[in-house]
């Protein structure tokens, strides 16, 4: 078969990785890819938001399967354009995806079907929304309604920061037209985990469950940044836990899309939040993680072809998972500044001594080459990601890895799992 890798994050490299291990994977099409990518299969210069010319490729190169990373190119409808055109493609339509492009959906839908969410109202006028803040006096957080790339939930200490975030979202438009509406929620707290699970519209199956470090600074401090690392096993998820969160969050979901007419199918991501009350869903995202998917895709033993496959052909029934009792943990190595702004260009050195660890694979994600060298292209650079026999000894393992390559300006947390350890 030939398969398209739509993205060009570490997400997308560790989805070529897996998937060109498959015996049923003949070439590997990653467009656009990054440096790391061009080692797993061939990438190709079309950007993943340009839907007509990933369709012309798609039909030109007779692609058998396309598998899309990211949400934006879901959330405009790259979906529903192949299937119009008869390609298979694994993610949800249009319509389904905007179970992330909009936060008001999602809390409408989550509202309907009673799973547990934070408190919330919605917003169009800056006006109502500085006086309903103004009302308040415990803290919460302020959310952009449309995509954001994960910088666009604001969480609030204080009246002054609230009223601030209302103003940077729905005024300034910090996040351009994603800020014509806001959610303003209460603030919820426990720990974070990302629980996500493949579906093809009615069986849902989960995969390991993971925990991500959204924060850029360690202990879990500064700005929200896409993720700054991942672990899986998430010990903090129990096997009960995990049961619940399939039969009252995912399953309801699935079938409600389904009876409304929007099936969902691909993958759904919730986030949650695990309070003294039980997991609740901070949101709902339409594909992997990033950089979770690095972790479980390294303990999936499947056969990632045949998985995608029986989901975009509706006998996702027929599949049971099968995980590595390793843990696996990622560090994303980051250039600094971000998620600010950051230089890019800089020549990144000893990688060729890293691939060589066994058990660790050096994802890439902001990279690119340039006249033979290997050089930074954006701001979450590489994710370094090990097996160990445990969370501990991943971790060990990883960071070793993470210590032999270096560029000017590198930041990386060095906490990344620690969480875990203190289980
Ligand atoms: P979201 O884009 O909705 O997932 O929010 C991004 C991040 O903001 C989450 O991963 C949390 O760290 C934080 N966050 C969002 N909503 C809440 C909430 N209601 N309470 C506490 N933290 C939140
Ligand atoms: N790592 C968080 C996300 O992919 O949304």
């Amino acid at each position: 078969m030939k398969i398209l890798v739509v993205g060009g994050g570490g997400r997308e490299d560790a989805l070529a990785w897996k998937l060109s291990q498959s015996r049923l994977a003949e070439k590997i099409f990653i467009a656009p890819g990054n440096a790391g990518t061009s080692m797993r299969g061939e990438n190709v210069p079309i950007s993943a938001d340009d839907i007509d010319g990933l369709r012309e490729f798609a039909l030109r190169e007779s692609v058998d399967l396309t598998v899309v990373g990211p949400e934006l190119p879901l959330t405009m409808g790259i979906v529903d354009a192949f299937e119009e055109a008869g390609l298979k493609v694994f993610g949800p339509s249009r319509k389904a995806a905007q179970l992330e492009g909009s936060k008001v959906f999602s809390k409408e839908l989550m509202t309907r079907l009673g799973i547990p969410t934070a408190r919330y109202r919605k917003f169009t006028d800056p006006v109502e929304a500085r006086a309903f803040v103004e009302g308040l006096n415990s803290q919460v957080v302020i959310k952009a309604d449309g995509l954001a790339a994960g910088k666009g939930a604001i969480v609030c200490q204080t009246m002054d920061e609230a009223l601030k975030a209302t103003d940077t979202i729905m005024v300034k438009r910090a996040f351009g037209d994603a800020g014509a509406s806001v959610v303003v929620e209460e603030f919820l707290s426990g720990e974070e985990a990302s629980f996500i699970a493949v579906t093809d519209g009615t069986t849902v199956l989960p995969l390991a469950p993971a925990q991500d470090h959204k924060a850029i600074y360690e202990g879990d401090r500064g700005p929200n940044t896409g993720g700054m690392g991942a672990y899986s096993p998430a010990p903090v998820v129990t096997k009960a836990m995990e049961r619940e969160i399939t039969e009252r969050i995912m399953e309801p979901v699935v079938r409600a899309m389904k009876e409304a007419g929007t099936p969902y199918s691909g993958v759904l991501y919730a986030g949650l939040m695990l309070t003294e009350n039980g997991p609740m869903v901070l949101e709902f995202n339409c594909r992997f993680g990033d950089p979770e998917a690095q972790p479980i895709l390294m303990r999936l033993k499947n056969d990632l072809v045949e998985v995608l496959l029986a989901s975009v052909e509706g006998r996702l029934h027929e599949i049971e998972l099968d995980w590595d009792d390793r843990a696996a943990v990622c560090v994303v190595m980051a250039s600094e500044g971000y998620p600010g702004s950051y230089e890019k260009g800089k020549e990144i050195h000893g990688l060729d001594e890293a691939v060589k660890v066994e058990d660790v694979v050096v994802f890439h994600a902001g990279t690119a080459e340039v006249d033979g060298r290997i050089v930074t292209a954006g701001g979450r650079v590489l994710g370094v990601t090990g097996l160990g026999t445990d969370i501990g000894d991943a971790i060990k393992r990883t960071y070793s890895v993470v210590e032999m390559i270096s560029w000017e300006g590198v930041y990386y947390r060095r906490d990344i799992g620690a969480k875990a350890l203190r289980r």
